[in-house]
């Protein structure tokens, strides 16, 4: 069987989930091409009939990557009926996640044979508290035995697909355009506006060239910030300065970002069945964090407005 799997990854644990379900199936003799969604050129040059289709994306405020979007309409032009999968990586809620993806899917007739979740590191975290914060060391890993759940995902697709079986969504909670709302207004309040800081910056050019909203330009002699706003806070860019240069307000400053070198530890530690972790705790800590945000959301509820209003006045260029 062919497969293909399209995935956007800012922060690389998508990405690294997605290699891994490559090769589980390529062990099982099929054929996996890997496309980001960041080549959508590449996608229009794809001959999609009679592949499995698998999509992968991190949670982002509840929902999946609004650059997700951009992936539809190609999809539309070239895909008729395909079977598909996706996966999400998250680090607290997958919140309606798979039900809003899969309305998107069924516009396009897809017929959806397996879905899961991966609890993985959040990046956003690690850049906003001390490695030794108790929300840190709550959200900062893998799942435990998280090879064997691939590697279980992988069968259930492979059945799914020879047993013809479907995946029926949950429907959403009543309240969810409500707890969408509070997400999105806290995130805003959470990411101040994107700086660089030009005497550490190396003008390297890396962090526009992997920036996947052209939200950077490199103008050779310095990285222009063309329009906060549209920012997706994916923190790719930040994730990648090789100088720590870029931050997104005080407490990204300084080394504690997520890196590869951290995801990669943290994989390796669940890989090994690690237990430190287990899903009561997580629970536990989940249920203090929803009352959290929503206190937290009720003090801060007019601030997103007032930063919207700023960004859009600034349009930063920022001279290295
Ligand atoms: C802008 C933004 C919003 C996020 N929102 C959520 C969320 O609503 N729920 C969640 O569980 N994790 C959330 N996260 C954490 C990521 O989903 C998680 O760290 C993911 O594994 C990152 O994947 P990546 O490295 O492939 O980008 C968010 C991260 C970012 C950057
Ligand atoms: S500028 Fe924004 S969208 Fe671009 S890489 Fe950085 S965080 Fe992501
Ligand atoms: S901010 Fe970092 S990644 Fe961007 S050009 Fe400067 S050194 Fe390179």
């Amino acid at each position: 069987m062919e497969f293909i799997i399209i995935h956007f990854s800012g922060t690389g644990n998508t990405e690294l989930i997605s290699n891994k379900i490559k090769q589980r199936l390529e062990r099982n003799n099929h054929r996996v091409d890997l496309i980001s969604i960041e080549d959508i050129d590449m996608l229009k040059t794809i001959d999609f009939s009679d592949k499995v289709i698998g999509f992968g994306y991190p949670v982002y405020k509840f929902t999946f990557p609004d650059n997700y979007l951009k992936v539809f309409p190609v999809l539309q032009e070239k895909c008729r009926n395909n079977t598909c999968f996706q996966f999400c990586t998250y680090a607290r809620f997958t919140a309606d996640v798979f039900y809003d993806f899969s309305k998107k899917l069924k516009k396009l007739n897809f017929k959806l044979i397996g879905q899961k979740s991966f609890k993985s590191p959040s990046n956003g975290i690690s850049a906003r508290k001390p490695e030794n914060d108790y929300e840190y060391e709550n959200v900062m890993f893998f799942e435990d035995d998280i090879t064997r759940k691939i590697d279980d995902f992988v069968i259930e697709i492979l059945d799914n697909i020879n047993g013809h079986r479907k995946i029926v969504q949950k429907k959403p909670h009543i309240l969810a355009p409500l707890r969408l709302k509070i997400v999105k207004d806290i995130e805003i309040t959470k990411y101040p506006k994107l700086q660089i800081d030009t005497d550490a910056c190396k003008n390297c050019g890396l962090c526009a060239k992997k920036c996947p909203d052209s939200n950077l330009v490199n103008q050779g002699d310095y990285i222009e910030i063309v329009d906060n706003k549209d920012c997706l806070h994916c923190l790719r860019c930040m994730h990648h300065c090789p100088s720590n240069a870029i931050n997104f307000g005080k407490l990204t400053q300084g080394d504690n970002r997520y890196t590869i070198k951290k995801r990669n530890c943290f994989f390796e530690k669940s890989a090994g069945g690690h237990k430190e972790r287990y899903w009561e705790d997580f629970d536990r800590t989940r249920a203090i964090w929803r009352k959290n945000t929503i206190k937290y959301w009720w003090k801060h509820r007019n601030k997103p407005e007032k930063e919207l209003v700023d960004c859009k006045k600034t349009r930063t260029h920022n001279k290295l």
